[in-house]
């Protein structure tokens, strides 16, 4: 069976485990060992030098681990994939690994603030530029990577007011001046998106988020093709940044439920968006499934789904904000997102936390913007949930 022509739901069930795994376990076995041994002096030879089949050191490579990168291969249609302790250290690696001083980065000004940090404080360290364009600014975008760049980075819906890139844009234009294009799919997740089927060269995510699913474990991911991808993973070999066994394991049992689980998120995002975005309490909804999101027409041409995290603005500032949220009780008040259970917070004491209250007006970032991870909870639970807590405010 050719499992790259697999659908999502069942790839994500089945690749990377088509053997019968050792004692016939019907789960994949946590191969919790950091060396593997070898009878025969010339067969080791012949791993160590790639030459054959095997693993030599769990640093380099592990068969648990080797399952869950063919999962994400045959996930996001990649050539290869490989894997990280965590999303930071999948995106700082793909950074280090591929740029030298004196090359360029175009990026947006609203990606992740652990990857904003990178552009900002650590690539000019490295003598690397950086120039961060106003989201979803395609023309600007367009006219920076056209003086010339090696790398151009997105995200695509990003965080926290959802703004939606058009990838297939920004990647044609990438290809123009020979630059590599990255993005971070881990807000839509490969349910809903395919970057690489948009013209990115490669894909990274934070698999802390959808793809392991549960908020108990964190791991990074980056595939695409075999020459950009081995280039990541060989810095990653001595960088170290490797991902546990345990945590593979953790992260493929997540990604069973994967499918099942997005597409009731992307259900939940939307019903509730609509109920807001009436709600009389409510300023403005940030959501790329809603009609009259400035982005939804391109989110519509590339997305499947329009993803489980809306944002909205309350009217009364941040008083409302902290009413409501004190009021939810179907959520927890934590960082992170696309967990089976809702979270829920504010961009400054998540996301945004590192950057000072005019940094986030900047950004279009007010203080009565709540952001809201949607769980696989009962979506009139939920919506019963916000609605007790905004008749709340005074
Ligand atoms: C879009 C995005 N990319 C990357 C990361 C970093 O991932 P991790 O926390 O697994 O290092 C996050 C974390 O919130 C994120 O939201």
């Amino acid at each position: 069976m050719d499992f790259n022509r697999l659908r999502t739901g069942t790839a994500s069930v089945w690749a990377g485990e088509t053997e019968i795994f050792p004692e016939g376990s019907h789960t994949v076995p946590i191969f919790n060992t950091v060396t593997f041994a070898y009878k025969d002096l010339e067969e080791w030879h012949e791993a160590a030098k790639g030459k054959q089949k095997g693993h030599i050191y769990s640093r380099n490579t592990n068969p648990t681990v080797s399952v869950l990168e063919e999962k994400i291969r045959v996930l996001e249609k990649a050539e290869t994939a490989t894997s990280f302790s965590s999303g930071m250290a999948a995106i700082s690696n793909t950074f280090f690994a591929l740029l030298k001083p004196g090359d360029r980065v175009v990026s947006i000004k609203d990606s992740y603030g652990g990857t904003s940090r990178l552009f900002l404080e650590y690539l000019p360290k490295f003598n690397i530029e950086v120039t961060l364009c106003e989201t979803g600014n395609h023309e600007e975008m367009e006219r920076e990577i056209s003086k010339g760049c090696e790398l151009v980075y997105l995200e695509s819906p990003t965080n926290p007011t959802l703004k939606i890139i058009d990838l297939t844009r920004v990647a044609a234009a990438s290809k123009k001046v020979g630059a590599i294009t990255v993005v971070d799919n881990t807000f839509a997740s490969p349910v809903n998106q395919n970057p690489l089927l948009l013209g990115a060269d490669l894909v990274i995510h934070s698999a802390t988020k959808y793809l392991g699913g549960h908020s108990d474990t964190l791991c990074g991911l980056v595939c695409g093709n075999e020459d950009l991808v081995s280039r990541v993973f060989q810095f990653r070999e001595i960088n170290g940044a490797s991902l546990h066994p345990d945590t593979a394991y953790h992260v493929i049992r997540g990604m069973k439920t994967l499918e099942l689980r997005v597409e009731r998120q992307n259900h939940n995002a939307f019903q509730i968006a609509r109920f807001l975005d009436s709600h009389p309490k409510i300023d403005k909804v940030f959501y790329p499934g809603l009609e009259n999101h400035p982005g939804h027409d391109i989110a519509k041409k590339q997305m499947r789904g329009f993803g489980g995290i809306l944002s909205f603005e309350l009217k009364g500032g941040y008083d409302s904000v902290k009413t409501v949220l004190h009021n939810l009780k179907l959520v927890h008040l934590a960082a992170s997102l696309g967990s089976v259970s809702t979270l829920a917070g504010t961009p400054r004491t998540t996301s945004h936390v590192e950057l000072t209250e005019e940094q986030r007006k900047e950004l279009g970032i007010s203080e009565s913007l709540v952001r809201y991870s949607v769980g696989i909870e009962n979506t009139e639970d939920l919506i019963n949930d916000l609605d007790c807590a905004m008749e709340q405010i005074d």
